[in-house]
């Protein structure tokens, strides 16, 4: 389908833009009182995941504020956890739960891939988000913006898995399952990477333009454990999606492991995303001219003020070129304490700052 505004597909090729896209992690959410309002009439975040109707309603807010380059499928990475039948939950204010996490052999044994069908209405919210994103122009049926479906990555939806909770101690049941029976968290890994790629590969076909995976935790690992057990079944993955989705770029966020950036940037994907760890130019030097990055202002500065906000954006780019290869972020999910004012202070810097 055409695309009215297709910034954001054009910053995976080798053309100069006049600036960047921008869109923020998590951009829909509970910094948006709007957000609120809706999310209100569901009592748990699962059911509201489930209806098409609501997805499509929110993916749409932060668009009706903000000139934003690209769309995300309102969604949760836990959705493949949850079809596995692992009893997810999310107290209020507490964060995910697993009534049953795996943590012996027996539970490890009896984990399996889960029917796609189990996930339909992720597909369905896929195909509605779209198609709320149409619009007719002269009799012709016309994309706003691209996009993006996404996925955790295999050692993340792990994590969950495995602690059983999202986790103060940086998910230590985890880290000594790697060390004890490291048979036990790479047969997770492999029904997580099966399971990823299907998903993924359906959301595509369900009608997402680009492809993110979320590593929100390969930063608890060493270099060599995150190569080993977060990087390894992601290079699979794209390796998967590139034979089966030509053309659909993939970004990959590992989040914490920037110092594992040069061994990122062989793993296939067409973008990184940075966050805000790690400078955009040192970034740039570690991954080379090939590959887009994507980030990575900090998502405390959506909780200041104007003179700050303006003063970083404009620090961001020193000794980076943000025409070339580059999508505009957070570096990583926007909080709820985030002031919906300042976003437009950012997207106003943005564009001034790429004109100076
Ligand atoms: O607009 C968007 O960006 C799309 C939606 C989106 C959500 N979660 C909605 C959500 C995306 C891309 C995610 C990804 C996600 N979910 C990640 C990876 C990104 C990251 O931040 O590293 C992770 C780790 C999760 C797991 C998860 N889901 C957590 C830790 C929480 C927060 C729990 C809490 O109460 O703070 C969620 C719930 C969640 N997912 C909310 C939203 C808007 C808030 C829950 C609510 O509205 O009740």
């Amino acid at each position: 389908m055409k695309l009215a505004n297709d910034l954001f597909l054009r910053a995976f090729t080798d053309e100069r833009l006049p600036r960047p896209p921008l869109w923020l992690l998590r951009q829909a959410g509970r910094y948006l009182p709007e957000y609120r309002a809706s999310r209100a009439r569901f009592p748990s975040f699962m059911d509201a995941c489930r209806s098409k109707e609501f997805c499509a309603e929110v993916m749409l807010q932060p668009l009706a504020r903000y000139p934003l380059d690209a769309a995300i499928l309102f969604s949760d990475i836990l959705t493949i956890p949850d079809a596995m039948n692992l009893g997810l939950s999310f107290g209020v204010g507490e964060g995910p739960k697993f009534a049953s996490p795996l943590r012996d052999e027996r539970a490890v044994s009896a984990l399996r891939k889960p029917a796609l069908e189990s996930l339909q209405y992720v597909f369905d919210a896929v195909a509605h988000c779209k198609q709320a994103l149409t619009d007719h122009v002269n009799g012709e049926v016309v994309q706003r913006i691209p996009l993006i479906g996404f996925s955790g990555s295999p050692f993340t939806l792990a994590c969950y898995m495995i602690e059983g909770a999202g986790s103060a101690n940086e998910f230590a049941h985890v880290r000594r399952m790697m060390f004890q029976r490291p048979d036990l968290l790479e047969r997770v890994l492999e029904v997580n990477t099966q399971s990823v790629i299907e998903y993924l590969e359906a959301q595509a076909h369900a009608g997402a333009n680009v492809l993110m995976i979320f590593d929100s935790w390969g930063g608890v690992l060493s270099p060599s454990q995150y190569r080993k057990y977060s990087l390894a079944s992601i290079t699979k993955i794209v390796a998967e999606l590139k034979r089966r989705l030509p053309g659909i770029p993939i970004i990959s966020f590992s989040k914490g492991a920037n110092v594992s950036l040069a061994a990122q940037a062989q793993l296939g994907a067409d973008a990184l995303g940075i966050d805000w760890q790690t400078d955009l130019a040192e970034a740039r030097a570690s991954v080379g001219a090939k590959i887009t990055l994507q980030g990575n202002f900090d998502p405390a500065l959506m909780a200041t003020d104007e003179a700050t906000l303006r003063r970083a954006v404009h620090d961001a780019w020193s000794g980076f070129d943000p025409h070339h290869r580059y999508i505009a972020n957070l570096g990583h999910g926007i909080t709820p304490d985030a002031n919906p004012e300042l976003v437009h202070v950012l997207l106003d810097e943005i564009h001034r700052s790429a004109n100076a």
